[in-house]
């Protein structure tokens, strides 16, 4: 048993994020811990960071998919069969998901993700509440969400989970009113966790603005231990969003999350018009020198009277040339540098093989 409080703290959900930030704060405050989640590996290397730097005695890993059938029940048995006694319990695991709920979601994942955030919090809250209540002490502490007061479109069945704990929460403050237990709801904004990544909506523009978890954790962690109702942690501005969340019409507000919950724009492809405008230039000029050149030994290898009239063709052309180019440098200008560097040459060597005009008077008079 913990020299210091001799108490124990189940947190569901420990791997990461805010759940994680959890666990911290009771082992820094001397609690035992029973840590759930899937990834044991990670569990077990938090269990050995605790015990060395907070000197936690008692740390229980359970491994455990939550979202299958009885995992609660599962749990909960574990729990007695070493003879554990939670004081505290934080539902805190939880997934979301992300898209257009007839075309987009998966109904597998939504499934699991209900059995999670809903029926698994639900049969964890049951069964332990039932003996804190027997003892006549303990805390829960379950995680809601802002989401749980908005409507909101592209992630509509998770705000349902949300809404679900939520309401379900505030139904036990009240159930347990006369009583040394009490329940608390904790109700985030967007937080800087894999969240988002999960649920596939990392770059929706809601996650522009993300809070830190140590800071939500520790705001739960304190409603929690005063016996608050819930917690809204962020100060004003978030606080300002609940409010607004009870007066506003529930259309507006399901529009403003929608807008929230929307794609960021996508970053311009790096100068892809460009490049490929540049390229057809870049073609087109080989074209031309090309043809350039064919003209100027074709000149070269002709009478003096069509010698002039080529002369005055290629004369035409290059001063097309030069136009377009001038025309369109700004946009192209690296690789138009060096485009007109390749035509210059080439030109320059066309015009060594082209008479002089001096040269071509003498060929007419002649
Ligand atoms: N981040 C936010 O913006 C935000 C805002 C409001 C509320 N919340 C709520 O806060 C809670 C924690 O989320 P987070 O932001 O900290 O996300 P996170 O970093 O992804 O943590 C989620 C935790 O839930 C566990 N988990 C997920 N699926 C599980 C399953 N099937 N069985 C057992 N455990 C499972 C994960 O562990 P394993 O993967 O190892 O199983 C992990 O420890 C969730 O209930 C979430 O809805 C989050």
């Amino acid at each position: 048993m913990n020299a210091e409080t001799g108490k124990t703290a189940l947190i569901t959900g420990a791997s990461s994020g805010i759940g994680q930030e959890l666990a911290k704060l009771f082992a820094q405050d001397g609690y035992n811990l029973v840590l759930v989640a899937r990834s044991d590996d990670t569990l077990d290397r938090l269990a050995d960071v605790f015990k060395s730097n907070y000197g936690t005695q008692q740390i229980t890993v359970i491994k455990k998919d939550l979202a299958e059938e009885d995992a609660a029940q599962d749990v909960y048995n574990q729990v007695k069969a070493k003879d554990i006694t939670v004081n505290v319990l934080v539902n805190d695991a939880g997934v979301g998901l992300y898209g257009l709920f007839a075309t987009d979601t998966d109904w597998e994942r939504e499934k699991a993700m209900i059995h999670l955030n809903v029926l698994s919090l639900t049969q964890m809250t049951k069964l332990f509440l039932y003996d804190m209540l027997a003892r006549n002490e303990g805390k829960i502490l379950n995680l809601a969400s802002l989401l749980s007061i908005t409507p909101t479109p592209l992630m509509a069945v998770y705000a349902g989970t949300k809404a679900y704990v939520y309401n379900f929460t505030q139904s036990l403050v009240n159930e347990l009113k006369e009583t040394n237990v009490t329940i608390t709801a904790l109700l985030p904004n967007a937080t800087d966790t894999d969240f988002f990544n999960k649920a596939g909506a990392e770059n929706t523009k809601v996650t522009d603005e993300v809070q830190d978890p140590v800071m939500v954790a520790k705001d739960g962690y304190e409603a929690l231990m005063a016996g608050k109702a819930k917690v809204v942690p962020g100060g004003l501005k978030n606080k300002s969003y609940e409010v607004l969340a009870y007066v506003a019409p529930q259309e507006a507000l399901a529009s403003l999350m929608h807008g929230k919950m929307s794609q960021k724009p996508q970053p311009e492809p790096e100068n892809q018009d460009d490049k490929s405008s540049a390229l057809t230039w870049g073609i087109g000029f080989g074209i031309a020198v090309l043809a350039g050149i064919a003209l100027a030994v074709a000149y070269n290898n002709t009478s003096a009277v069509d010698k002039a009239r080529y002369r005055y063709k290629a004369k035409s052309a290059g001063n097309a040339l030069s136009d377009a180019l001038s025309s369109v440098s700004d946009s192209l200008s690296s690789v138009l540098d060096s485009v007109v560097d390749v035509y210059q040459t080439a030109r320059s060597k066309a015009e060594q093989l082209v008479p002089r005009e001096e040269e071509v008077e003498e060929e007419v008079a002649a």
